[in-house]
C-alpha cells in the first residue's frame, strides 16, 4: 500500500511516499529557516505563504522521486494539528484537493503520532529487531519526545495507542536552545550550533538549575532553564550592550546549558523506564539530532534499549506522516472532505477522534 504524507504544521513543508508503512520512496523538504531567520522565530503569516508557494512543486517531485504516479497512491495521509493554524490549513486544503480530484480516502494524522512512529521508517524490522510488517504483534516502547514545539515523554502500548505521562509546562527543549542560541548570539535556530559548541568544550565553570527534575513526575519546564542562563550572562556581563560575548564564555554557558538539558531529560526517561518496566526507549523529534543527548544516553541508560531515528526522520518531515498514515488507514481512521485544521489536536488514544 502506497501512501502519500503531507506535512506542513509549522516551517517544513514536506511531501513523502511510503511503501506498507515502512519504505520511504521519497521524502522531499523545503525548510523555511532562511525565511524566518532575521526575524529570530518562525512568523506564522510568512511561513503560511512559504508553504502554498511551493506545495505543488514539492507534491510533483515526491512522486517523481517514488517512480509513482498519483493513480498509484492508496491514501493521502496529512498532519491535522498540533501546530500553526495558518500553516496546518494549506497542507489539509491541499490534501483535500488530491483527496477529491483522484478519489483516495484522507488519513488526518496527528504530528506526534508521526515524530512518534518515526522509528519504524527505513526498516524491515524496528530499532528493537522486530518485525513491523503489517501484521506484525507491536511491541510497547516508551518515547521521548523533543523538538522546537514539544517534550514530552509517550507510553506508545500499541500502534495507534498511546499515553502521555509527562509534558512540559512552558517551553519546549528545541525552544529553548534556540531562545539561548540567539543570546549567545549563535542566529537562528541555533540548536545544532550550540550542540557543535557544547560538544567541543571540554569544562565549564558554570552550573545551570535542572528544572522539575527532582520532582516525582514527567513533567518538564525549560523556560526557567532559560531565564537562569540569561541572569547568569547578565551578572558576567552586566554592560555589554549589543558587544558580543566572549567565545570561551559562549563555549561554557553552552556546555552549562546542554549537560543541564540532557541531564533532565535522562532522569526523566530513566524514572519512567523504571515506572513501567520496559527498557524499550525510542527518542524521536528535531532534538533527536543533538549529538551530546544521543552521547550521554549510552552512559546514562547502560541497560536501555535505544532507538533513535536517523536524522532526515527526526526533524519535521512527512515520511513519518504517511507512515502513522498507514496503521491508522488499516484501523479505519479516515476523515471527509470537512476536515479542519486543529491547532491543539490532543494526543489521544486509538486516534478515531482525529478523523473527526
Ligand atoms: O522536530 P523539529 O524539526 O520541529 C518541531 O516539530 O518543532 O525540531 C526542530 C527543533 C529546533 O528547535 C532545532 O533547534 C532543534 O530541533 N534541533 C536541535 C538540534 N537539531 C535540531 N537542538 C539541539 N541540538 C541539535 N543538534
Ligand atoms: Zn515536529
Amino acid at each position: 500500500m502506497l501512501v502519500l504524507g503531507i506535512e506542513s504544521s509549522c516551517d517544513e513543508t514536506a511531501f513523502a511516499v511510503v511503501a506498507d508503512g515502512r519504505r520511504v520512496l521519497s521524502n522531499a523538504i523545503a525548510s523555511q529557516v532562511d525565511l524566518h531567520a532575521r526575524y529570530g522565530g518562525v512568523v506564522p503569516e510568512i511561513a503560511s505563504r512559504a508553504h502554498l508557494e511551493c506545495c505543488v512543486s514539492l507534491y510533483r517531485r515526491a512522486l517523481e522521486d517514488a517512480g509513482v504516479s498519483i493513480a498509484d497512491i492508496d491514501a493521502i495521509a496529512v498532519t491535522r494539528g498540533p501546530g500553526l493554524a495558518g500553516c496546518l490549513l494549506v497542507g489539509i486544503e491541499y490534501a483535500k484537493g488530491l483527496a477529491l480530484r483522484h478519489d483516495k480516502p484522507l488519513v488526518p494524522v496527528h504530528h506526534i503520532a508521526g515524530h512518534l512512529y518515526s522509528v519504524f521508517l527505513g526498516r524491515e524490522s524496528d530499532a528493537w529487531g522486530n518485525d513491523v510488517s503489517a501484521d506484525a504483534e507491536f511491541e510497547p516502547y516508551l518515547a521521548l519526545v523533543v523538538s522546537g514545539g514539544h517534550s514530552s515523554l509517550v507510553h506508545v502500548t500499541g500502534w495507534l495507542e498511546y499515553e502521555t505521562l509527562g509534558e512540559t509546562l512552558d517551553d519546549a527543549v528545541g525552544e529553548a536552545y534556540d531562545k539561548v542560541a540567539k543570546l549567545l548570539g549563535l542566529g537562528y535556530p541555533g540548536g545544532p550550533l550550540l550542540d557543535v559548541i557544547a560538544m567541543a568544550t571540554e569544562a565549564t565553570r558554570f552550573e545551570l538549575p535542572r528544572p522539575l527534575m527532582r520532582k516525582d513526575n514527567f513533567d518538564f519546564s525549560f523556560s526557567g532553564l532559560k531565564t537562569a542562563t540569561a541572569r547568569l550572562v547578565e551578572t558576567e556581563f552586566p554592560d555589554r550592550g549589543d558587544a558580543p560575548l566572549p567565545e570561551d564564555f559562549v563555549a561554557e554557558i553552552a556546555k552549562a546549558f546542554q549537560d543541564a538539558c540532557v541531564d533532565v531529560l535522562l532522569t526523566k526517561a530513566e524514572r519512567a523506564l523504571e515506572r513501567l518496566g520496559t527498557d524499550r526507549l525510542a527518542i524521536a523529534g528535531g532534538v533527536a539530532c543533538n549529538r551530546g543527548l544521543r552521547a550521554a544516553v549510552a552512559d546514562r541508560l547502560p541497560r536501555a534499549s535505544v532507538a533513535i531515528p536517523a536524522p532526515e526522520f527526526c526533524t519535521d518531515n512527512a515520511a513519518m506522516i504517511a507512515g502513522a498514515g498507514f496503521r491508522q488507514m488499516r484501523d479505519g481512521v479516515v476523515a471527509d472532505l470537512g476536515l479542519n485544521a486543529e491547532p491543539g489536536l490532543a494526543l489521544v488514544p486509538g486516534g478515531a477522534a482525529w478523523g473527526r
